[in-house]
């Protein structure tokens, strides 16, 4: 009886470090992939403001298919949720298109910027 009970201990420890080398293995497996998974998300640059809306804004505003929004002191917060939710015939831009890092300082940009003479509103 005394016996039997001794190998049941024994056993258990085996499976015991069996889990324990298996959670060692993975914290491995996880710590060579969790540095790749970060840097692919926080290495990218943010855009300029000045950038972002000439390739992006634009494509529409000032170029005939859109309303002017460069200066008329729009409020930032307003064209931030008006490029968030879209408008009319204006798509909507996720996060994932515009950071909100990058929305900040575009609207900012827009808010202060001076109106372009060579732009064409609609
Ligand atoms: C595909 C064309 C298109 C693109 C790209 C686009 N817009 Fe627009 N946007 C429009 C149209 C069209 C309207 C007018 C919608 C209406 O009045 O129904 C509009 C309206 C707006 C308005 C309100 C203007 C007003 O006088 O009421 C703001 C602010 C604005 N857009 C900001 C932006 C910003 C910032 C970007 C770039 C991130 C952008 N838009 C990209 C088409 C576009």
């Amino acid at each position: 009886m005394e016996r039997h009970r001794e190998s049941r201990w024994g056993k258990a420890r085996v499976a015991g470090l069996g889990i324990v080398g298996a959670l060692a293995a993975a914290a491995l497996v996880a710590g060579n992939a969790a540095p790749a998974t970060a840097q692919a998300t926080y290495e990218i640059e943010p855009r300029e403001p000045e950038y972002l809306y000439e390739r992006t804004c634009g494509y529409c505003h000032g170029h005939n298919i859109a309303p002017i929004i460069r200066g008329r002191q729009l409020p930032a917060a307003v064209t931030a949720a008006i490029v968030r939710s879209g408008m009319g015939a204006m798509p909507a831009f996720k996060p994932t298109e515009i950071t909100d890092q990058e929305l900040q300082a575009l609207t900012a940009w827009l808010e202060a910027s001076e109106a372009d003479p060579e732009e064409h509103g609609a």
